[in-house]
């Protein structure tokens, strides 16, 4: 929209603003001035109707259920890319060749190792603790092991530090893995591909070596590649907001792992398995059902609705799919797959969630897949984060490059009390 611009009108008083035009999608009012013009904020709790800041990254349209990464829709990277090709387009903006491909391939690979020394932290934790919880603090001690890399005003260490945290995550998963479960860590075979690896390390023991299956390793790859990354998200805007005051990347993709890890985002993966084989069978669907419709009730279909999505989530097609071959492939009747089938099934033709417009999201069939590769409920944000780390380190480059970069500062609508002279305690 070549020129626009929106005019307020507040108290009388009319103020102009200009409107930006993206490449794609909703164009945004630049209200950047308003406060100066008019003394006003505006107030969007939950950013329904803000946009944070301008990316190149991801393009989500909601209503058509269309997911871009770089301009490339996610079913065609789903089914004909690797992992670490969509790792290098979210970094680089372009596809890679074929020699970029090995050459970063090649580079991530020999950044897995972590430093010794991290195995002795891990044994801080209590053996039963959470492997999210891990995750947070490994993460978060990085900066504390990879002093070199964590000067963000220099480019090269800002590379350095994104191929670490991409190299080193499958590392920490399974660690934190392997932790939990009591069992040994078992160090990268850079041999292997990127996921290969980090399945050899989760599910290896010294009496018994693992080969990874090569279906298992594409289905553990589809899934890596539909959590690259998703745009502002809450974790994602944790991150940018982390890193906006100047933060190392350790510490800020720290803080989106902490993020994710809530029921609302990353952890609904857990929850949503969790809630499936608590329904245990479908005839029990329609008592949650009403669960999910009654105000009075918090409960929500975990793995259903998306504050973006109001059609259809287009990476639950893609695992909806996965599902069913990586079942088959394994040769495994799963109930729960059975089950939420039949709870779409229902849910779609209920006018509750029709009118509400709720779909399964991302995390309503990644959790059939995960478990039956062996996966414990557990592990389910762990693996969301290990692949939503290119996303998050994709993004702090993009923001930290930016050279109008700000501090992330909101402002609010002060509704406590107002000014009032104190009163010592012995008067009150
Ligand atoms: N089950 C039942 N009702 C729901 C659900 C659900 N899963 N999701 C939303 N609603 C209702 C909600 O009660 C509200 O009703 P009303 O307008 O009468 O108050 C309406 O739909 C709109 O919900 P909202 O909470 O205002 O929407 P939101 O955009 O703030 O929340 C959401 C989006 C994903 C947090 C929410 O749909 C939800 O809690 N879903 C379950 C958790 C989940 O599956 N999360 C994973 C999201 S995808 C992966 C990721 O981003 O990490």
């Amino acid at each position: 929209m070549a020129d626009a611009t929106a005019k307020l009108d507040l108290d009388g008083k009319t103020s102009e603003y200009k409107v930006l035009s993206g490449t794609t999608g909703p164009d945004v009012i630049d209200i950047r001035k308003l406060y100066g013009t008019t003394g006003a904020f505006t107030y969007d709790p939950g950013f329904t109707s803000t946009a944070s800041c301008w990316s190149k990254l991801t393009y989500i349209d909601g209503d058509q259920g269309i997911l871009l990464h770089r301009g490339y829709p996610i079913d065609q990277l789903a089914e004909q890319s690797s992992f670490m090709e969509v790792a290098y387009l979210l970094l680089n903006g372009e596809l890679p060749g074929k020699a970029e491909l090995e050459t970063f391939t090649n580079t991530i690979t020999r950044h897995t190792m972590l430093h010794e020394q991290l195995s002795t932290f891990y044994r801080g934790f209590r053996r039963d603790a959470h492997p999210m919880a891990i995750m947070c603090g490994v993460v978060g001690a990085l900066s504390a092991f990879y002093h070199d890399s964590t000067d963000i005003n220099d480019p090269q260490q800002r590379v350095i530090a994104s191929h670490r945290l991409i190299a080193k995550m499958p590392t920490i998963a399974a660690m934190a893995y392997k932790y939990s479960v009591g069992q040994p860590f078992v160090y990268p075979d850079n041999t292997l591909s990127y996921t290969a690896n980090f399945l050899k390390m989760t599910f290896s023991v010294p009496a018994e070596e693992y080969v990874p299956d090569p279906v298992i390793v594409d289905a553990m790859d589809k899934i890596f590649i539909l959590h690259a990354d998703h745009e502002q998200n809450a974790s994602t805007s944790t991150v940018r907001l982390a890193g906006s005051s100047g933060a190392n990347p350790f510490a800020c993709i720290a803080a989106g792992i902490a993020c994710l890890w809530g029921p609302a985002h990353g952890g609904a993966n857990e929850a949503a398995l969790n809630m499936l084989r608590e329904i245990g069978t479908p005839d029990r669907i329609p008592e949650y059902i009403a669960r999910a419709k009654n105000k009075d009730d918090p409960f929500r279909l975990m793995g259903f609705g998306h504050r973006v999505y109001k059609n259809f989530d287009p990476r639950a097609k893609v695992l909806s799919k996965a599902a069913s071959d990586v079942l088959d492939r394994l040769g495994i009747s799963d109930p729960v797959l059975d089950t939420a089938r039949e709870l779409e099934q229902i849910a779609l033709k209920d006018q509750y969630f029709i009118d509400k417009k709720l779909y399964p999201n991302v995390d309503f069939y990644s959790g059939v897949i995960l478990s039956a590769i062996g996966f414990p409920t557990t592990m389910f944000t762990v693996l969301f984060a290990l692949a939503r780390t290119v996303g998050w380190v994709a993004q702090w480059n993009e923001m930290i490059s930016d050279p109008e970069q700000k501090i992330g500062r909101p402002r609010q609508l002060y509704t406590g009390p107002t000014q009032r002279d104190y009163v010592p305690v012995a008067q009150r």
